[in-house]
């Protein structure tokens, strides 16, 4: 299964694709998971974007790309791979396609924009694993604990309701079209076209889950 996930921040494609990747066995590639870890490192690449990412813009095309190819190489991608939170431009999207990366579903949840800031203010991270947590709507079992793990849970930096807004609107200006991208392109028809598929991200985490499950089915 290789499959990208589209929607807005705060859509919910890190929960979803904690489910999705354990179904098929295949890695999660976030590339916001990639950067923070990148921060946490304190590399350069790390300094860098984390100035964009408080902003709420995005990282350079050059970077992402290159991050990812880097990524495909690892020998656990044979198998497939999700993609989460990337592409997010039309020159990431088509560098994926002359590079030859094969995608089998392009995946979109729908979300409101109004749902989204408080979403965002109340989620909490295992950045280890990429967990997503949201104190009300998906609490952990043990208040600011990781399920698994039991280390602590840490709220994102550019989770504030002002970089929420910019982010919602660098999606539509940016990434927004590329639904239209891989629509198309999927009604092609052509050899090589993935499928797509839609569901709506409103609804109890489970919900939505079984969604996405009957959508990659068909
Ligand atoms: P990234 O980390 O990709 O953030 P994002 O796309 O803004 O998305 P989020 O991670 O905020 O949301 P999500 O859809 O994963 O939702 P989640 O499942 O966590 O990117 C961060 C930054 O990095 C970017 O702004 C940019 O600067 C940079 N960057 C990353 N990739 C880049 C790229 N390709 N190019 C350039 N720059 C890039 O859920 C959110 C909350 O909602 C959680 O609390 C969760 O528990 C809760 N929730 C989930 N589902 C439900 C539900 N059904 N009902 C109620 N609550 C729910
Ligand atoms: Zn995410």
């Amino acid at each position: 299964m290789r499959l990208i996930l589209l929607g807005a921040p705060g859509a919910g494609k890190g929960t979803q694709a904690n489910f999705i990747k354990e179904k098929y066995n295949i890695p999660q590639i976030s590339t916001g998971d990639m950067l923070r870890a990148a921060i946490k490192a304190g590399t350069e690449l790390g300094l860098a974007a984390k100035k964009v990412m408080d902003a709420g813009q995005l990282v350079s095309d050059d970077i992402i790309i290159g991050l990812v190819k880097e990524r495909l190489k690892e020998s656990d991608c044979a198998n497939g791979y999700l993609f989460d939170g990337f592409p997010r431009t039309i020159a990431q999207a088509d560098a994926m396609k002359d590079s030859g990366v094969k995608i089998d579903y392009v995946l979109e949840i729908d979300v409101p924009d109004e749902l989204i800031v408080e979403r965002m203010s109340g989620r909490r991270s295992h950045p280890a694993s990429g967990r997503v947590y949201h104190v009300k709507f998906n609490p952990p079992k043990v208040e600011g604990k990781d399920d698994v793990t039991g280390e602590p849970l840490v709220q994102r930096d550019d989770d504030t309701e002002e970089t929420v807004k910019k982010r919602l609107a660098v999606y539509h200006n940016q990434t927004e079209v590329l639904l239209g991208y891989y629509n198309k392109w999927a009604e092609s028809g052509l050899p090589g076209a993935p499928k797509y598929r839609k569901i709506s991200g409103v609804g109890p985490v489970e919900q939505v889950r079984d969604a996405a499950f009957a959508a990659l089915e068909g």
